[in-house]
């Protein structure tokens, strides 16, 4: 009993103390331009899911609900959306050479068709971005139509180099 009287005291403090590591919120300014939505066709269904489901880890227009600011839940939501944005980035999708937006929507189609995105746990909090099967499928067949459309004619010479693609 007098050790967990300890315990718990001991603990509040790190949490109280964790409080003082801030994650940084800004979002860097976004150049429409360049942004996927103004970049290729999408109809207002997919635009509305990428919105919803995609853009606060995988672009510049990320919101911060309440949580975020309590750490440690703010350090794991920031690290995911790091990584989010530094696998696929919405905002700088024109920046993107040909061959990597082929394989960004290639990989789009598959996370999506295989229920891998949104992150779990992500539709938890946000039930906007729960995506029904027909959503799913808007998506995926969206991702293969503009595949086509871009028309990217690397493919067989892309697929030598498909390995280290994986993570730029
Ligand atoms: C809560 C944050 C979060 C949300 C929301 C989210 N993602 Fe991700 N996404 C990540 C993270 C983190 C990674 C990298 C790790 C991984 O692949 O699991 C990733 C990886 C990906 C990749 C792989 C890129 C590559 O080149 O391998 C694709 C594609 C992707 N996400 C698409 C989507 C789409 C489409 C949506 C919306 C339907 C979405 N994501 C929603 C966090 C998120």
């Amino acid at each position: 009993m007098s050790l967990v009287k300890k315990i718990i005291p001991g603990l509040l403090v790190v949490f109280v103390l964790m409080q003082f590591f801030r994650i940084d919120k800004t979002n860097p300014p976004v150049d429409p331009a360049l942004d996927m939505v103004n970049q290729v066709e999408a109809s207002p269904e997919v635009r509305q899911i990428l919105k919803n489901a995609c853009y606060d880890c995988h672009s510049y227009e990320t919101g911060y609900p309440w949580y975020t600011n309590v750490a440690p839940v703010s350090w794991w939501v920031k690290d995911h959306i790091n990584e989010g944005r530094e696998e696929l980035n919405f905002s700088i999708w024109g920046s993107y050479a040909a061959k990597k937006q082929d394989h960004k929507l290639e990989e789009l189609g598959e996370e999506v068709a295989e229920g891998e995105m949104p992150l779990t746990g992500y539709d938890i909090v946000h039930p906007e971005a729960r995506l029904t099967e027909s959503q799913r499928q808007a998506l995926v067949g969206w991702a293969k139509a503009t595949r086509k459309r871009l028309g990217y004619q690397g493919g067989d010479n892309a697929k030598e180099g498909h390995g280290e693609e994986e993570h730029d």
